[in-house]
């Protein structure tokens, strides 16, 4: 798949998740709550990861049932709902303390502190409330199924996975890690939600998890999720924040430990650069035709070589 291929099929992919999520975040939910969620999660971001968890269910044919579509879809729109819900508290004053998220004032300074941390606990719930709709709602997604999904998508959220990976970061600010201390909570911090993306993508054609198909891709999400944390950490240091969306240079500033850091500029785009080919190569040996994972390559190279 081209440059110009993935940019048409995301466009298609992302209008049902825009949709979606328009229709599930509701704007009714009480005292403003609902005005400062849809604030952080509408219209906002890349949407890698919703990209990532289409792509995995395309890779394996879960696209061609009405049902692997639908989970599919919730699927997607779950991962950026937790997703959404870190940045939210990720940029409060006791963590990152931003004020410049996706091109806008920060959820905390638009509606203040405390409706940020709220905005963000209803959010996390609503993922797993949306993963999880009633018999009637919808095409409907098979318990079993539904059950699957909000375990991998749990498991990379929590202590294993992003929170806990925030919790290296915040007790690291200062203090030069050894690269496998930073490679780790880069791992945790934002790689378990990647590799969940992949994951849940895959689970929707119920595709077991002892197929080699399941491992490869799990390779796959595996080493996107710690190459977008480089790439992340190259931006910040050679990007300026219009082009980002959010505040250039803040890493060298609170003095966290980075990979640009601890091995350079260059060293950290070798890195990225290596991990781009062990994704790939994770895909060959994956089993699926080629045209099935088309969109998985090309979002590995756009992950590794994006400039925002
Ligand atoms: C930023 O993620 C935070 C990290 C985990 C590195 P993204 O770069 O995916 O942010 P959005 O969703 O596009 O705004
Ligand atoms: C974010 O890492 C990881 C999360 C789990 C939110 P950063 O703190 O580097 O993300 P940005 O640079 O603020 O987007
Ligand atoms: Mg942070
Ligand atoms: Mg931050
Ligand atoms: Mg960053």
């Amino acid at each position: 798949m081209s440059p110009q291929q993935l940019h048409s099929w995301s466009v298609d992919v992302l209008a049902r998740v825009e949709s979606a999520l328009d229709e599930w975040v509701p704007a009714s939910a009480p005292a403003g709550l609902g005005e400062a969620m849809r604030y952080g999660v509408l219209d906002g971001g890349k949407r890698i990861r919703a990209l990532l968890v289409v792509a995995a269910a395309e890779a394996v044919g879960a696209v061609n049932t009405a049902v692997g579509r639908e989970a599919a879809l919730r699927a997607a729109c779950a991962v950026e709902l937790i997703h959404a819900y870190s940045l939210v508290h990720d940029d409060m004053p006791c963590m990152d303390n931003d004020v410049l998220r996706r091109g806008k004032p920060t959820v905390h300074v638009a509606f203040g502190e405390a409706q940020a941390m709220l905005a963000g606990d209803a959010m996390q719930a609503l993922a797993f409330e949306v993963l999880t709709p009633d018999a009637g709602e919808g095409l409907g997604v098979p318990p079993a199924l539904q059950a699957r999904l909000v375990r991998l998508l749990a498991r990379a959220s929590g202590q294993a996975g992003m929170a806990g990976g925030q919790a290296i970061d915040l007790a690291s600010v200062g203090r030069s890690l050894d690269e496998a201390t930073l490679r780790e909570m880069h791992r945790l911090k934002t790689g378990a939600l990647l590799r969940a993306s992949v994951q849940m993508g895959a689970a929707c054609a119920e595709l077991p998890a002892d197929t080699p198909a399941w491992r490869a891709l799990t390779d796959y999400g595996h080493a996107m999720g710690l190459a977008f944390q480089i790439v992340d950490d190259v931006l910040d240091a050679t990007q300026p924040s219009d082009t980002l969306g959010k505040t250039a240079g803040k890493d060298a500033d609170a003095n966290k430990p980075t990979y640009v850091s601890l091995l350079g500029l260059d060293g950290a785009r070798r890195e990225a650069d290596g991990l781009l080919a062990q994704s790939l190569s994770a895909l060959a040996r994956s089993g699926l035709p080629s045209e099935a994972s088309g969109a998985l390559a090309a979002l590995a190279h756009r992950i590794v070589h994006r400039d925002h």
